[in-house]
C-alpha cells in the first residue's frame, strides 16, 4: 500500500490571487473543470470544495448572505459558513472538509 500523497487541486498564480475579492469566490480549475469555493479574509484564504456534504449539489452565493461569508446548495437550500466550514443550516450538522494550503502567494489548494 502506497502512502497517500497531496494532490494539486486548483492553482491560482499572483494575478488570480489578487483578483480574489473579501469573502465568498467561487473558482474553477480550467483543466479538469471542478469547481471550488475560496473564502478570502485578513486571515487569509480557505478553499474547499463545491460539493454539498449531503447529496453532492453544488453551491451558489447566498443572497441572503450581507456578509459573504455563507453559501446555499442548489438542491435542497443547506447553507455552508465557508469562513468557519460549518454547516449553518441544518445547524450543527456537518463540517466541510478543507483542503489544505500550500503557498500564499501562489496559492496550490491540496486534498
Ligand atoms: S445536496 Fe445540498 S442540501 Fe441536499
Amino acid at each position: 500500500m502506497t502512502a497517500q500523497t497531496s494532490k494539486v487541486v486548483l492553482s491560482l498564480d499572483a494575478k488570480e490571487v489578487d483578483s480574489l475579492k473579501d469573502g465568498v469566490n467561487f473558482k474553477k480549475n480550467p483543466s479538469d473543470g471542478k469547481c471550488y469555493i475560496i473564502y478570502k479574509s485578513s486571515g487569509g484564504f480557505k478553499a474547499c470544495k463545491n460539493q454539498c456534504k449531503h447529496q453532492g449539489g453544488v453551491f451558489i452565493k447566498d443572497i441572503e448572505d450581507l456578509d459573504s461569508r455563507t453559501v446555499k446548495c442548489i438542491k435542497h437550500n443547506w447553507k455552508l459558513n465557508i469562513s468557519s466550514m460549518k454547516y449553518v443550516n441544518p445547524p450543527d450538522s456537518f463540517q466541510q472538509d478543507e483542503l489544505g494550503k500550500m503557498s500564499e502567494r501562489h496559492i496550490l489548494f491540496s486534498r
